[in-house]
């Protein structure tokens, strides 16, 4: 059943400040995609297939990298600063994608309608990644794919103290961004497996959001995505870190 919610609007989406991070964006991230990011995002997306949703897909960044086996491309992005951008590149690019106002958490699509989900640098931002990753679930077609990359809570404790520490001025920086979240833990809380996962380093970036995880993660049951998920939180269990390997 195609998901009737009511529009969940990101924190602070609609401030000025919204609005300068949608143009401060692309700037700020021009040396980390020079050192890397991009070529993870290239690497990544070759995966994606078929009808294609990306949540969160702010300016368009991943735009260039979707290979000719999509065959449908959603972007899902709720906050407007953002696709006013997106609109912009797909102008710019001359690419075929349909622009959604939604969020992760309430996708306007039907139950198992979609191939590929992208998510990158998305699940550090919602508010209620379990519910997220719920509606992920759902929408997913049996054998569909989670592709992501995303930031996550460090390994090394000197880290994770000052990621608990700067948490809360980096978060209203970065519109809404948790640098200490245990992601990787989430989603597989949430009933997704994560395989052919990496973890790698966003270069050139502050040390606090360094950690990443890059991966492709499958539901492992369809019953599991159902069932009311224990929350992860910032807990930091080690079952879904150590399916990863060094990359
Ligand atoms: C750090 S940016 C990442 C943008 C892009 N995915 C990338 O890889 O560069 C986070 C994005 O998530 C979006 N966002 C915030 N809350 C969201 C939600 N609840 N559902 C989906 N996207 C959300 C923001 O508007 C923003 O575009």
């Amino acid at each position: 059943m195609e998901n009737s919610r009511t529009h969940i609007a990101p924190p602070g989406s609609g401030t000025a400040w919204a609005r300068a991070f949608s143009i401060l964006y692309d700037p700020f991230l021009w040396a980390a995609e020079l050192a890397g990011l991009r070529l993870h995002r290239k690497q990544l997306l070759t995966q994606a297939r078929g009808r294609t949703v990306e949540i969160g897909a702010g300016t368009g960044l991943n735009l260039p990298h979707y290979p000719g086996d999509v065959t449908e491309l959603i972007l899902a992005e709720p906050d407007p600063a953002m696709r006013s951008r997106l609109q912009k590149s797909l102008s710019r690019n001359g690419q075929r994608a349909r622009l959604a106002d939604a969020p992760a958490e309430a996708l306007p699509f039907p139950d198992g309608s979609v191939d590929t989900v992208v998510s990158t640098f998305v699940l550090c931002t919602v508010d209620a990644p379990d519910a997220a990753l719920r509606e992920i679930a759902r929408v997913m077609r049996p054998g569909g794919q989670l592709l992501i990359i995303e930031h996550v809570r460090s390994d090394s404790p000197a880290l994770v103290r000052w990621q608990d520490r700067l948490a809360r001025p980096w978060r209203r920086f970065a519109c809404g961004c948790r640098c200490n979240r245990a992601t990787a833990e989430l989603i597989s809380a949430c009933g997704f497996e994560l395989e052919h996962a990496c973890e790698a380093s966003w270069r050139a970036m502050p040390p606090i959001v360094r950690p990443l995880i890059i991966g492709r993660a499958q539901k492992t049951a369809p019953s599991d995505a159902e069932t009311e998920p224990q929350s992860a939180g910032q807990a930091q269990p080690a079952s879904a870190r150590s399916q990863l390997s060094g990359g």
